[in-house]
């Protein structure tokens, strides 16, 4: 069955705005996985704005689902990944000034650097993921790194508007049948929504989707369990039936 994992950053976000101790990411994620999550998923960024280290180790010993780290290809959050050993780690790019992760991960162009993370993260014991742009020097980069899986950067077919939705979708389904082929696990993410997740969630070989503002943003409104519940049902559901784009 497809996996959600959910995205605890953005709780961690709104507590750091009062650099206060509440809401903590910790409770939101026994709440998410009450609600059916199938991992929970946190970015340690390098300037420390949401997640804290703190909260990184509370949840490798709390969290009983799958616990996957978003990180930049940085010595000092790689020795935090190889003392904390999170199920997961997921290689992103990261860049001060953005205000989320803004493109994927460029292994094409940097493959000695990857390889240099991805090895010492292997034989640590932790399944890693790149997160990428649907293109295929991408892909065909991070099958030759030998990586357990590749999550595909959703950014472009979520802001995507009228004919471009569908253009864009069309690019992550030919993006997914390369992943595939390649004998990588297929992961996507950024930008899904609870009008937008279906399509993606209906591509075939869909394994795990991280989700993170949305849920967020909903759980505000009637709760983490519930938000979370929700969103399972709609990418359950499509994959069971392949529902087509919107
Ligand atoms: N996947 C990756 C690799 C990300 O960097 C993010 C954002 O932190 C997400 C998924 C979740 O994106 P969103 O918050 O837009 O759902």
């Amino acid at each position: 069955m497809i996996q959600l994992g959910v995205n605890i950053d953005h709780v961690a976000t709104l507590r750091q705005a009062r650099r206060t101790y509440e809401p903590d990411p910790v409770a939101a994620a026994v709440l998410a996985e009450l609600g059916g999550a199938d991992g929970i998923t946190l970015h340690l960024r390098e300037d420390r704005r949401h997640i804290q280290d703190r909260d990184l180790r509370i949840l490798r010993s709390t969290v009983v689902v799958k616990l996957n780290l978003e990180m930049a290809c940085e010595p000092e959050i790689l020795r935090i990944a190889l003392d904390v050993r999170p199920d997961q780690a997921t290689l992103v790019p990261e860049k001060r000034e953005e205000i989320t992760t803004e493109g994927g991960l460029d292994v094409a162009g940097q493959e000695s650097r990857v390889r240099l993370v991805v090895d010492k993260l292997q034989e640590a014991g932790i399944a890693v993921s790149l997160f990428i742009d649907p293109e295929p020097r991408q892909i065909e980069a991070a099958a030759r790194m030998g990586v357990e899986a590749v999550e595909l950067h959703t950014g472009k077919y979520a802001n995507a508007k009228g004919n471009a939705v569908e253009e864009e979708l069309k690019g992550l389904h030919t993006a997914s049948a390369l992943v595939h082929q390649c004998g990588l696990i297929l992961h996507a993410g950024h930008g899904l929504t609870y009008r937008n997740v279906q399509a993606v969630a209906a591509i075939p070989h869909m394994h795990e989707l991280n989700i993170g503002h949305s849920i967020v943003a909903r759980a505000v409104l009637v709760g983490m369990t519930q938000s979370v519940r929700e969103m399972k049902q709609l990418m359950v559901s499509a994959a069971a039936s392949m529902v087509p784009a919107k």
